[in-house]
Parts: structure tokens; sequence; C-alpha cells
């Protein structure tokens, strides 16, 4: 099941324990795990080459957003990780982006947030952006495909227009997935946390999505494994349609 698996396991625990405990639950299901600063900042950067050396690809979900020397730093920095992906605010701009992808020469994919999957159309407001939150994105994607990043990372619901603008040269990843359950089983009202452009697993799959970023639908399920188990599954029929 690990070849072609495109869920990302936000692993947003409290410390090093629970995580091992979980991704020995779901030994064989999960090969990307994507870490945050509430674990980076507890275990450091030795977390990530136990995470490596059990096999792990590793996200390093930072979300960068400085001035360009800082970043340059910063990208340098994180390549002798040896992680797979990094993020980086798009919205830090052409020079930070640009700096950021030369220091990024290496192996290391950077992943350009776009607008935050708890942002909507009223609370982006909020920050003085007063166009919807899709036309920022068309924004910030554009000036990612200028600056050289060729992963974006935005919502479910954004995906489908994205991969229609930019086909395949970019890499799309999509947190805000949500899952259907018994109580909860309308588009209308999955479960949404503090996120609010949401979606399920399949629905980010036929919009084109290349990865799902997964947390909370796992994380706070009774049983992870199983969990995994059948969105992977959905997410195989659905590839099987096509
Ligand atoms: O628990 P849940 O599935 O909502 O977690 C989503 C994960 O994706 C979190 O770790 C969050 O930091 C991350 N993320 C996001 N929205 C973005 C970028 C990253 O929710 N735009």
């Amino acid at each position: 099941m690990k070849e072609n698996n495109p869920i990302i396991l936000a692993l947003d625990v409290q410390d090093l324990n629970q995580g091992l405990t979980l991704l020995k639950k779901l030994e064989g299901l999960i090969q990307k795990v994507k870490i945050g600063p509430g674990l980076f900042f507890q275990e450091g950067p030795l977390l990530l080459r136990q995470l490596q050396e059990k096999g792990f690809q590793v996200f390093l979900d930072l979300k960068l957003h400085d001035i360009p020397n800082t970043v340059s730093l910063a990208v340098r920095s994180a390549q002798k990780l040896g992680i797979w992906m990094l993020s980086i605010h798009l919205s830090g701009g052409r020079k930070m982006l640009k700096e950021a992808v030369k220091a990024a020469s290496g192996s290391l994919l950077l992943a350009g947030i776009t607008v935050l999957t708890s942002f909507d159309d009223q609370e982006i407001k909020t920050i003085g952006i007063l166009s919807p939150v899709v036309k920022q994105i068309e924004v910030l994607a554009g000036l990612a495909e200028e600056t050289g990043i060729r992963a974006i990372v935005a919502s479910p619901l954004e995906a489908a227009c994205l991969r229609k603008t930019w086909g395949e040269k970019m890499t799309i990843i999509t947190p805000g997935i949500r899952l259907l359950t018994e109580s909860k089983s309308e588009l209308s009202n999955l479960k949404q946390d503090d996120q609010a452009r949401v979606s399920t697993p399949l629905k980010a799959i036929q919009a084109g999505a290349n990865y799902l970023v997964i947390g909370r639908p796992i994380l706070e399920s009774s049983d992870p494994r199983a969990a995994v188990a059948s969105i992977f599954e959905e997410i195989q029929l659905e590839r099987m349609r096509k």
C-alpha cells in the first residue's frame, strides 16, 4: 500500500512517544509524515532523523515567512536535515521566494502556502485582503510559478481550479480534509474544527490533488488504522475509475 499513497499524516501530537505509538499502529500504511512547530520545538531536528531512519519521508511544516536573507539561511539549514519537503508562505513575496528557491537547490521540495485553510472570505478581509480567497490563491499560485516553486498548498475546494490553470507542472497539496461519517454524511455539514475550507479525501483527489494532509480525522479516530485504510481504499477506487 505504501507506493503512491497520497496521504501525508499531520503528526500534530504533544510528544514523540505519542507520535511513535500512533505510527506503530499505522505501520505499513503511512509513508509521509508532516511535522509542525509543536512537535519540532519539543523534539528538535533529532526527531526528523529518527523518522527518516524508520523510512518516513518528512514534510517539515514551519511555514517560513521572513526577509529574503533570513529565509535563505533557514532553507540552507533545512536542506541539511535531509527532509523531503519544507513549507514557505507565498505571501512572503517575490524576493523571498527567489532566495528560497536558490537556497533549496538540492532535492528539497518547497511547498508554497497560498491561503491558510482556516481562512474564509470574511476572515481574509481582517488581514486587509479584500479579494475573495480564491482570487488571492490565484495571485499567489502565479507567484509560485514565476519564482520556481513547484508545489502549492491550498484547500480541496481550490484544487480543481489550480490544476486547470497549471496542469501537471504544479504539485498540489491539500489540507482541510474531513471525513463523511454516519452523523455527518453530507458535504455541507462536515466537521470543521478550526478549518474553514474543507472537503473529503475523494473530492480532493477528484479535484486533482497530489497529496492530502490529514491530521485530526486520523489522530482523533477511535481506530486510526481503519480510518487510514478506508481513506486509501476510497482513493484507489477513484483512481481505478479514472
Ligand atoms: O487536523 P487537520 O487535518 O485539520 O490538520 C491539518 C494540518 O495541515 C495541520 O497540521 C495544519 O497545520 C496544516 N495546514 C493547514 N492549512 C494550510 C497549511 C497547513 O491546515 N494551509
